[in-house]
């Protein structure tokens, strides 16, 4: 049986308190959706929201989390607190933590044990560079950072992988069917060595989804759901990527 698929909303460093009436609109619209619907806001929104959508059938998640369960680092979230909160799900190994962060593949399958020992499953994110991509390297990077950043112990329970090739996020540009179903194949086929229940791992497709383009891609094979950025944060056209899925 194929896993239930999840459309995820990544809201990045984007919203305030106000913000949350796009939430009360998503609730109000779609009060039983037919995929999971997860949104993960900036730390600071996730308690306010809880209470936008406790009883309802939206899950949250946070963006990061870091390795230790707690103590002296300044800044940083425990996946405890996160869960706390009311997170079941955390982001993990975003291109742009990578980036700005310097988050390698042993970083990221660190915080991905604390995000598991804490009960929450952990999204981690891979994907390649336009640079890779032109030198035809996109398979070997996405195998060798599924290779570091999986830990020891996950499951489909508690993991989800989302491939966001780096050039696609925010530019509007998006692979081609092919490229996304190649490299969806590769990560099924990656995972059964590293995964006892490979094939109910969800495997999510992530940059540039838009409302116009998410039915398209949601019917490749291999691609179980989207982890969707600019496109999350209005109701209206979240509301449209759901109910593609
Ligand atoms: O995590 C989601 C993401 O990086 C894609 O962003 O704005 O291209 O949908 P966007």
């Amino acid at each position: 049986m194929a896993p239930r698929k999840l459309a995820a909303g990544n809201w990045k460093m984007n919203g305030d308190l106000a913000a949350l009436a796009e939430i009360d609109a998503l609730v109000a619209a779609h009060p039983a959706p037919g995929c999971e619907v997860l949104i993960c806001p900036p730390a600071v929104l996730l308690h306010p929201m809880k209470a936008r959508v406790d009883g309802g059938a939206i899950a949250l998640g946070g963006q990061d989390c870091h390795a230790k369960a707690s103590g002296a680092h300044t800044g940083d979230i425990a996946a405890a607190q996160l869960k706390g909160v009311g997170a079941s799900y955390v982001i993990l190994g975003h291109s742009e933590r990578r980036a700005d962060h310097g988050e390698t593949d042993a970083v990221v399958a660190a915080k991905a044990a604390a995000a598991h020992a804490a009960g929450l499953t952990a999204i981690i994110c891979v994907g390649e560079t336009e640079a890779q991509r032109d030198r035809e390297e996109t398979l070997t990077v996405i195998a060798s950072q599924l290779d570091g950043s999986i830990p020891e112990g996950a499951t489909a329970a508690n993991t989800v992988i989302a491939y966001e090739p780096v050039w696609a996020i925010g530019t509007g540009r998006t692979p081609t069917n092919d490229q996304i179903a190649e490299v969806h194949a590769l990560m099924r086929e990656r995972l059964a060595g590293k995964v006892g229940d490979a094939s109910q791992v969800r495997l999510l497709y992530g940059g540039s989804v838009k409302p116009d383009n998410a039915a398209q891609i949601f019917a490749l094979p291999h691609v179980d759901g989207a982890l969707v950025g600019g496109a999350s944060l209005k109701a209206a056209d979240f509301g449209r990527i759901i109910a593609a899925l």
